[in-house]
């Protein structure tokens, strides 16, 4: 197994407070990256802002500031709510970072010297909310098909990159990493589309300045795109990080994966430097079935999302409610539900039962007999991991839980409260110990609760380990039902 392991998540634009879509795909880096390092492996964890463009610019101006103190403002706001979601990230790189901005000329003028980078005129349209190119055809009534606004007509001097020379390449790298885009569903319509043949693509503007220069032409200011995507190998060129590269996965939201999947494998083709070894696209919350949007008012940031049920039971609904490569639905009835029946009812109450009853009776030591003479714990703990390696996190939590229903059930049918067996309070807090460490990276705050109150240590060798014998307290309540 290969002991190192860099994950990442897209850099966001700060151009506002983070929003629960940013939220969930930080949230998904944080479970993967939680659980490599629970595993023993060396992890790099990267996220970040994307701070140049059009986009960032205009945002600023609406306020008044000028790009550099706009961002600054915002991005002490992306790493406090982070922290708010126990997000532990190793890295927070920023677009406007004198490292990153470095790398970024070097790569571009590797990939001009190679001859892959030309001069000419782009005319076209240009979405500045996606920070896209669109052609006449791709417009809905002369609209931005995605955000249905009016769209720029450009016409200005570029300089392209030569995509279209790597369509072959980009087709047979499709065919040889099948895992390159997932899930599989995804890829199709990526193939499909590189199929149907590749534009160059315009890596430059000079109509505006907020950005990093060519450095073949200073009067042209990089693409956003071409600047953002390099994050992910930038911050791998500093001291002792370099060995991450390449990275592991590419965690993004389905919207960005032809950047992702297209642009940046070709662009690192063209500057000779490894690829990523997978792009794995998520799917899309919609807040009570309408799309989550700024302009109709139907956003959720961290401190309303925090404040439904507190930040695990978030952590928990969020990728127990829908299947991550699929859209889900967010309501704020479905996510108490859960907090309620799921959390409170079942692991809530399995940890008050328990720790009440040792704290009583206390706990002796026995070899794992009954609750392993029905379910083979082994077997369980495999299932679990390669549900998670498989980004298949409702059914990694659906198994957690059956787990806990059986413990459950012990607790029912042995009528311990009555026997007050030391045996059987060990050997259900044993099978406590194992699903809290597998529940650790989706709610790692209430799992190193438990741990605590059971006395052992949150690492995946503990699994197999028989837990010491110690006096356990009755527990606080972990998750307090809410009406
Ligand atoms: N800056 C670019 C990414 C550059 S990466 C080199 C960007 N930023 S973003 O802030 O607009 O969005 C980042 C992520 O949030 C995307 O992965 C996107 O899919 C995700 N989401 C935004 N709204 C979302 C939902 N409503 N639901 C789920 N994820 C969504 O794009």
């Amino acid at each position: 197994m290969n002991k190192k392991f860099y994950i990442t998540t897209p850099i966001y634009y700060p151009n506002d407070i983070p929003h629960i879509g940013q939220a969930y795909t930080t949230i998904a880096a944080d479970i993967v990256a939680r659980w490599h390092k629970l595993k023993g492996r060396e992890v790099f964890f990267l996220t970040g802002t994307d701070e140049h463009g059009k986009k960032i610019e205009n945002a600023a101006k609406k306020k008044g500031k000028e790009p550099k103190k706009f961002v600054d403002d915002l991005v002490p706001k992306f790493k406090n709510d982070w922290k708010k979601l126990n997000i532990d990230y190793d890295e927070f790189i920023r677009t406007t970072d004198a490292n990153h901005k470095k790398i970024v000329q070097e790569v571009l003028k590797k990939v001009y010297d190679k001859g892959d980078i030309y001069k000419g005129t782009y005319e076209g349209y240009y979405c500045i909310s996606c920070e896209a190119y669109y052609t006449e055809k791709d417009l809905v009534n002369g609209c931005c098909p995605i955000h249905k606004t009016k769209i720029e007509k450009l016409k200005e001097e570029s300089y392209f990159f030569k995509l279209s020379k790597y369509q072959k390449k980009l087709l047979d790298l499709y065919k040889k990493n099948p895992d390159f885009i997932s899930p599989k569903s995804r890829r199709k319509e990526v193939i499909n589309r590189v199929k149907d043949g590749l534009n160059d693509l315009s890596i430059s503007r000079t109509s505006f300045d907020w950005g990093i220069k060519l450095p073949f032409d200073d009067r042209h200011i990089c693409y956003v795109w071409f600047d953002a995507l390099l994050n992910y190998y930038s911050a791998t060129r500093e001291k002792g990080k370099q060995k991450f590269w390449p990275a592991d996965v590419h965690l993004i939201g389905k919207d960005i994966l032809w950047f992702h999947t297209v642009y940046w494998p070709a662009m690192l083709m063209s500057a000779e430097i490894d690829l990523p070894k997978r792009v794995f696209a998520h799917g899309w919350w919609t807040f009570d079935k309408e799309k989550i949007s700024k302009s109709r008012g139907k956003v959720i940031n961290v401190d309303e999302l925090i404040a439904i049920a507190g930040v695990d039971s978030a952590r928990y609904f969020l990728f127990r409610e829908t299947p991550f490569g699929q859209d889900g639905d967010f309501s704020e009835q479905a996510l108490i539900d859960r907090h309620n029946n799921e959390l409170a009812d079942k692991l809530g109450n399995l940890v008050s039962r328990v720790s009440t009853l040792a704290e009583k009776y206390g706990l002796r030591e026995v070899n794992f007999k009954k609750i392993e003479a029905d379910i083979d714990i082994s077997n369980v703990v495999r299932n679990i991991s390669e549900l998670i390696e498989r980004f298949e996190f409702d059914k990694a939590l659906n198994s957690i839980f059956a787990f806990i229903d059986t413990l459950n059930q012990f607790v029912q049918e042995e009528k311990i409260w009555k026997t007050g067996s030391k045996e059987d309070l060990f050997e259900l807090a044993t099978g406590i110990k194992v699903a809290t460490i597998l529940l650790w990276p989706f709610i790692p705050e209430t799992s190193e609760k438990i741990a605590k109150q059971f006395g052992f240590k949150i690492d995946f060798k503990e699994i197999k380990k028989p837990l010491k014998v110690m006096k356990v307290k009755k527990s606080e309540i972990l998750f307090k039902k809410i009406k």
